[in-house]
């Protein structure tokens, strides 16, 4: 070790830890409000919110109740939220067109957040599931395979609509390879130089999906299909790493590890690696999980959380897509 270490008692770890003002000297990471990204699911209709079973307290809302929501998160100091429309199945297909309808339910909500709260910053979910027939994130041959170039071509339309909407970042969530350049280059050539990219470089294969599958109503369409082909094995660290360098090379601006408890090695790693702006997402399973224990007494709901999110940062991330982003704005304002 090279720390000269003192041995006992002349170093005694106890001192520092024995008051909070000491304890507060030496604390290494904190969570503040600027941390945090709000997701929000939205539905046609109006004056509507449907409660998601799997996710006690969140809920799919219409559009006029996001203009309003919209404006809450900003009040809270939130920077950003990030919309995933839930799309009725007359708007689902095989070729997933209404992916990058100019008026379609993701980009109507863009607009809404941007005329209720023009500060807040608006992400969206560049990826097929909500818009395929079969809940898959591109499009399929006639094997099953979910085909690479010609979903990047889907995936494209799709970021470039959500820029012409106002999107401030897009978010491509569907692990195809190269499409993070060819957005990239899509949004050069349509004079949207400033927006962004928050790439899900490394997104596993995970079955803590399963409540945000049940919230957009994929998981129906799914049926026993998995993501295999395109999401990460869990197994694997190294390859995260290419993924990573792979996205920042093609043109990200951030980039994306989810889920986010079990794989916080992965975040430091990327952080360590490549310095770049890097975020983790606590996801539906994560959620819903912390939820059952609390709404059962087994866990105290507010110290639970934040000490997860603590976790987060402190293993490197820039940046939390969190369902708790705003208890989590409450209780600090609290504090
Ligand atoms: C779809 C998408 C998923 C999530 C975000 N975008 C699900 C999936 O890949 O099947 C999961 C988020 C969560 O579980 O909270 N492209």
């Amino acid at each position: 070790m090279p720390i000269t270490t003192g041995s006992f008692p002349h170093s005694r770890m106890r001192r520092m830890r024995r008051d909070d003002f000491s304890r507060r000297l030496m604390r290494e990471n904190t969570l503040t409000t600027d941390d945090l990204i709000y997701p929000i699911f939205v539905i046609e209709g109006e004056n509507t919110r449907e409660a998601v079973a799997s996710m006690p307290g969140v809920d799919r809302i219409t559009l006029d109740i996001l203009a309003e929501e919209a404006k809450q998160v900003a009040e809270l100091g939130i920077p950003a939220m990030a919309i995933f429309p839930v799309a009725g199945d007359s708007k689902k297909s095989d070729l997933a067109e209404e992916a990058y309808n100019p008026d379609g339910l993701a980009q109507r909500a863009i607009r809404a957040i941007k005329a209720a709260a023009p500060e807040l910053g608006v992400i969206t979910d560049v990826a097929l599931d909500p818009f395929t027939s079969h809940g898959q994130d591109g499009l399929m041959n006639d094997e099953g395979y979910i085909m690479n170039e010609e979903t990047v071509e889907v995936l494209v339309k799709q970021a470039v609509s959500h820029a012409d909407a106002g999107a401030d970042v897009v978010a491509p969530s569907d692990m195809m390879d190269g499409r993070i350049g060819s957005i990239r280059e899509a949004l050069e050539a349509a004079g949207h130089i400033n927006t962004r990219i928050l790439a899900y470089s490394a997104k596993y294969a995970s079955a803590f999906y399963g409540p945000f599958r049940d919230a957009v109503g994929s998981s129906g369409n799914l049926g026993s299909g998995n993501k295999y082909s395109y999401q990460q094995d869990p197994a694997n660290s190294d390859e995260a790493l290419y993924e990573v360098a792979l996205d920042l090379q093609e043109g990200a601006d951030m980039v994306m590890i989810k889920p986010g408890m079990p794989y916080l090695d992965i975040v430091r790693r990327v952080k360590d690696e490549f310095k770049a702006p890097t975020y983790v997402y606590q996801v539906s399973g994560e959620y819903a999980m912390l939820k059952a224990a609390t709404i059962n007494g087994w866990l105290d709901e507010e110290a639970v959380v934040m000490e997860a999110l603590l976790g987060m940062k402190r293993a490197g991330a820039d940046g939390i897509l969190t369902y708790f982003a705003k208890d989590v704005a409450r209780w600090l304002k609290k504090a």
